[in-house]
Order: structure tokens, then sequence, then C-alpha cells
């Protein structure tokens, strides 16, 4: 008798492991991508932007460019009840978060959601540290289908084992969300979060500038590519690095930084959440974000990470294998002065991966193709700018 005790107590502990011990599995297997509301935002967010953002995701084409999360950053969130129930602002939020997630959801779009592995967020809203449980399930019944997680006031915790009791969380409240890990690159995510979580933040909060660096640790574009080149191999299908949202559309960058900022976040099969106000966007803004070729490479179901190839001064040379034996190649001028460029992609690609075969280069910026790999890639990038290529085995857009 006390044999069998003893093994249906192991059998319970076994299957309370297997229960626990696990993210949901297939959320991920191409990079998230959506809309986030801090970066354009930050707490200056209420019910009536998240419905028309909605609605603007739907209508402008975002939504069906691929981005279909609509993350409710920071500051949703005031207090909690008298049972440490979490509580939306009810003056910005009146409608209620299980109201607001089925508008969310009428739209053919995601709901996401965020909270911190602290006692408080970043702006000193509650925290989830004591309440991992409870959040989940109140997020879970409120229909969320993303949580991002933030790292402050996190005092002594541990950060792998705190990301893994919210992990733990989301998975016993049973309803399927993806899960990002937003602590910066601190404890490097990257060695730890594959099972914990789908993507984690690999950097300091982007700033809305092509090259610069804040005091407190903002980053702009170039800074973060910089963070980002040696993190390739830690990321694949389920599991991302985070190079942060996007600021395209807010007002500072040129296009050509837009266009180098967009193609480097898909080269890095980064998750893509624009942070730009998307119910008034202008039609350049609009064609940069839904450019579908670019947004290929980043999708693309193999999910390698570029490798930085070459750097002559301020000129660099990214590629990435692509589905189907295809390659692209993205060329960044990080200066001010315009760059000439001469390149034998052919060559290239047979020293990194001895294959010796022609492609049709196609850029994805202009949507044309521009020659073959028979001869060099040549021209002038003008500063800040980009060339964006696919190497295609055949001649189809989009791809
Ligand atoms: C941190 C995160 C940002 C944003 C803010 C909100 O800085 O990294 O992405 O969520 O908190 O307070």
């Amino acid at each position: 008798m006390k044999k069998v005790l003893i093994t249906g107590t192991v059998l319970v502990m076994m299957s309370l492991h297997s229960i626990y011990g696990q993210k949901f599995g297939d959320l991920a297997a191409i990079p998230p991508m959506g809309w986030n509301s801090w970066n354009k935002f930050g707490c200056e967010i209420n019910e009536t932007i998240i419905r028309e953002v909605a609605d603007a995701m739907a209508s402008s084409g975002l939504r069906d460019a691929g981005y279909n999360f609509l993350v409710i950053d920071d500051c949703w969130q005031t207090g909690r009840d008298s049972n440490g129930t979490v509580l939306a602002d009810p003056k910005r939020f009146p409608s209620g978060m299980k109201k607001l997630g089925e508008y969310i959801h009428s739209k053919g779009l995601k709901f996401g959601i965020y909270s911190d592995a602290g006692t408080a967020t970043c702006q000193g809203r509650p925290g989830s540290r004591g309440y991992e449980f409870q959040d989940a399930r109140t997020y879970a019944s409120w229909g969320a289908d993303y949580l991002k997680y933030d790292w402050c006031a996190h005092g002594k915790q541990n950060a792998e084992a705190s990301y893994t009791i919210m992990r733990d969380a989301l998975y016993k409240a049973g309803r399927p969300m993806v899960y990002s890990i937003c602590e910066w690159g601190t404890n490097k995510p990257w060695e730890w979060g594959k099972d914990i979580g789908h993507l984690w933040r690999a950097t300091e909060d982007i700033i809305n500038c092509f090259d610069c660096k804040n005091y407190w640790g903002g980053l702009g574009v170039l800074q973060i590519i910089d963070l980002m080149a040696d993190l390739g191999n830690y990321a694949g299908p389920g599991h991302w690095n985070d190079a942060d949202m996007l600021e395209v559309g807010n007002g500072v960058l040129t296009f050509p930084e837009e266009r180098l900022h967009l193609s480097m976040w898909a080269m890095f099969s980064s998750p893509l959440m624009a942070g730009n106000d998307i119910r008034n966007m202008s039609k350049e803004t609009i064609s940069i974000l839904t450019n579908p070729e670019v947004i290929s490479v980043d999708q693309d179901k193999l999910g390698i990470s570029a490798i930085r190839w070459m750097k002559y001064g301020d000129l660099e040379i990214w590629f990435k294998p692509l589905d189907g034996g295809d390659f692209a190649f993205c060329l960044i001028n990080r200066g001010k002065e315009t760059v000439p460029f001469d390149q034998d992609l052919k060559t290239t690609i047979k020293k990194v991966y001895t294959i010796d075969d022609s492609f049709i280069v196609r850029d994805l910026w202009k949507h044309l193709v521009i020659g073959t790999t028979k001869e060099n890639l040549k021209g002038i990038l003008e500063p800040h700018d980009v060339i964006l290529v696919r190497l295609q085995r055949s001649n189809a857009a989009g791809k």
C-alpha cells in the first residue's frame, strides 16, 4: 500500500513538472509582428486611442501585411482590489480590458498586455511579483494573446527564475500567449530564454534617432544593430532576439534611415512591432512598414539571423540565408558621406557556402530585378541609406 502511495506521489510530481515546465510551443514559429503603444504614446494611452489604433491596423493594411498583435504597454494598470486582482485604470479604460480585448479581436487582431516581473512596472504601476498566477489568470480571462514582461523594480530577483515563474503561470492559466521577455539583455536572456519565452529584448530601449546613445541607456538604430550583430546563433523559430519596437513613422528618422531600420530588423528576424501613430500615417510610412518583400525576409521560416560579412569604413554588408536556397544581402551606409560599392555576391556565397550557382538579384525596396550575380552589384549609397536585395533562384516577386 505504502509503495503504491509513493508511486502515486511521484507520478503526481512528474505530471506537475510536465504541466508547468514548458511554454506554449508553436505560437511564434516566425517572429511576432504587431503594434505597441509605448514608443508613440508612453503613458498617455486610453481606450479611445486603442480602439482607433485597432481600426487603423485593419483599415491601413498593416494587419493584412502581418502586424496582427496590438500590445498595450505600461500605464494601463492602477492598483489591485482587495483580492489582489490587478485593476485597469477606470478613467482611461472605462469599458475594462475584457471588452477592449473583444473589440481588438473583432478587428481580426490579437490582444497584448504588459506587466513586470518586479514589484512595480517601469512607470511605477503594480508589477506581478507575488501575483504571477493570479495575474496570468486575469489576463487569460480578458482574452489576452501576448504578454510583454518587463524588468523594473526587481531588487535582488534572479531573472531566469522570475521569468520562469510567469511562464509557468501563463501555462497554468491555459490560454496560449506569446511571452515576451523584456529584461533589456542585462542577464543575457539569449542564454536562458529559449525554453521560457518566445522572444527576449536583446538591448536597452530604442530611442527615436539613427545614431545616438542616452546616458540612461537609450539606443539609436545603429547602436542596436551593433548589439544584435553577434547574437544570431541564439535565435530561431519559437525564440527570437528582439531588437525593440520600430521608430518608423515617428517623425525623426529620414526615409532612407527608416528603410535601413526596417531592413536590418528583417535581416535579424527580429519581431516587428510598429511604434508610431498608425491612425495618422503618411503614404510613405505605410509603404515602408508594409513592404511585403522586406517583411518576407523577416518572416522567413528558417529564422536565420544575418551575419555582418564585411565592413569597409561606413559601408557594411550583411547577408542572411533564406528558405528555398535564396539569400538576402543588405548594404548599409552608416556614415554622412556617400560610399561607392562594387560587390561580387556570387563569390561571397561561394566562399561561405561553397555554392557556385547564379542568382537573380531583386531589389526589395525598388521591387525590381536589377541583374544577376553574374555581374557585380555596383553603385553608390547615399548617407544612411540601404540596399536590400534578394538573391533568388526564380524570378518571383514578394517571395
Ligand atoms: C521599459 C521597456 C520599454 C517600455 C517601458 C514602459 O523601459 O523596456 O519597452 O515597456 O519600460 O515603462
